[in-house]
């Protein structure tokens, strides 16, 4: 029997969750920028029985497979598309996130990308140090108003309500679509349920806040686009692939809808020749919802702590497949000693 767990983490986190980690664990963390690769990681899950994974690290069948001892995988997002849930309680292995506590960093800066693409801040900060600022003008870097406007959200969960609870301090009329009406936050929020056709059609700005499945990929296309108001604006700080993104460029490059702001891509980060990067009615900003200084030690605080939980052989409170829980206790007690 190891003296103490051993657990990966895939990058090194802010604040003091490996310090916490390093209390009762072996802890051993990727020192790049950049992920490890598949390869690396198979290798470091190979011998280990807990991973702290980011959005970025694939916890796949092929990894799955390669860790025997792997009793947790804790993943520091409150998304967890990145991860086989299915096959993960196949082997009994217990899948957390950190949902909760970036609801309303990640609102701030939806509603900051909102308020960037109508009032074109970002390309006004790209044409003053361009040079071009010569005068004040009547007619220059006009936009839509955000206050009195329609916000149409999809996905009424934590984040889309607090976009909400933004949208009503700019006097804006709140429309929401989602799996299933959410009566209590539409009382809460002020918002009502529309279908998705007509959340689109009658919205001067769209917000996406779906989790990422099989049901939802490519849920805003081009026959989507066709619906929205020729002045609407998206915005999407959820997954990138919720967006058909060659529909996306289309639709920006003719005017079938007047702007975007994305917090995510498909593929993250976007090549360098991607032809959005050349259009100037998106801001893209590289996956930044959560980063607040508070918000993302928070998150690897409570990264660590469901892992340590689950390591201790409880399931956390954040746990996802809670499902599979008789068993995987009894597997997970078998695993700390091998
Ligand atoms: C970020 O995108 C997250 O899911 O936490």
């Amino acid at each position: 029997m190891p003296d103490r767990p051993r657990v990966f983490v895939t990058r090194n986190l802010p604040g003091d969750a490996l310090g916490l980690l390093r209390q009762t664990c072996e802890v051993a963390v990727w020192p790049d920028q950049l992920p490890p690769s598949p390869d690396d990681l198979r290798r470091e899950a190979a011998t280990t029985h807990g991973l702290l994974t980011l959005l970025t690290d694939h916890i796949d069948a092929t990894l799955l497979a390669a860790a025997p001892n792997l009793i947790a995988v804790s993943n520091m997002a409150t998304g967890y598309d990145n991860i086989d849930v299915a096959d993960a309680s196949r082997r009994l292995v217990l899948v957390s996130r950190t949902p909760g506590v970036l609801t309303e960093t990640s609102a701030d800066l939806a509603f900051g990308l909102l308020l960037a693409a109508a009032r074109r801040i970002a390309e006004g900060d790209r044409y003053v140090r361009a040079g071009n600022w010569r005068t004040w003008g009547p007619e220059i870097m006009l936009g839509p108003d955000v206050h009195g406007a329609t916000l149409g959200i999809i996905g009424l969960g934590r984040i889309g309500a607090a976009v909400a609870r933004r949208a009503a301090g700019f006097g804006m009329r709140v429309l929401y679509h989602g799996r299933s009406r959410n009566t209590q936050a539409e009382k809460e929020v002020g918002a009502a349920y529309a279908d998705l056709d007509a959340l689109l059609a009658q919205s001067d700005f769209v917000s996406i806040h779906a989790a990422l499945t099989d049901d939802t990929r490519g849920l805003i296309a081009a026959r989507q686009f066709g619906l929205m108001k020729p002045s609407a604006i998206l915005i999407n700080t959820a997954r990138g692939p919720l967006v058909d993104h060659d529909a996306l460029y289309e639709a920006l490059r003719s005017g079938e809808i007047a702007g975007a702001a994305l917090d995510v891509t498909d593929p993250e980060p976007l090549p360098a020749d991607s032809p959005l990067l050349a259009l100037d009615n998106v801001v893209i900003t590289p996956h930044i919802a959560s980063a607040s200084i508070a918000t993302r030690s928070e998150m690897a605080r409570l990264a660590a702590d469901n892992l340590l939980t689950s390591l201790a052989g409880a399931v956390n409170d954040n746990a996802v497949n809670t499902e599979i829980a008789g068993d995987w206790r009894a597997a997970a007690a078998a695993r700390l000693h091998s």
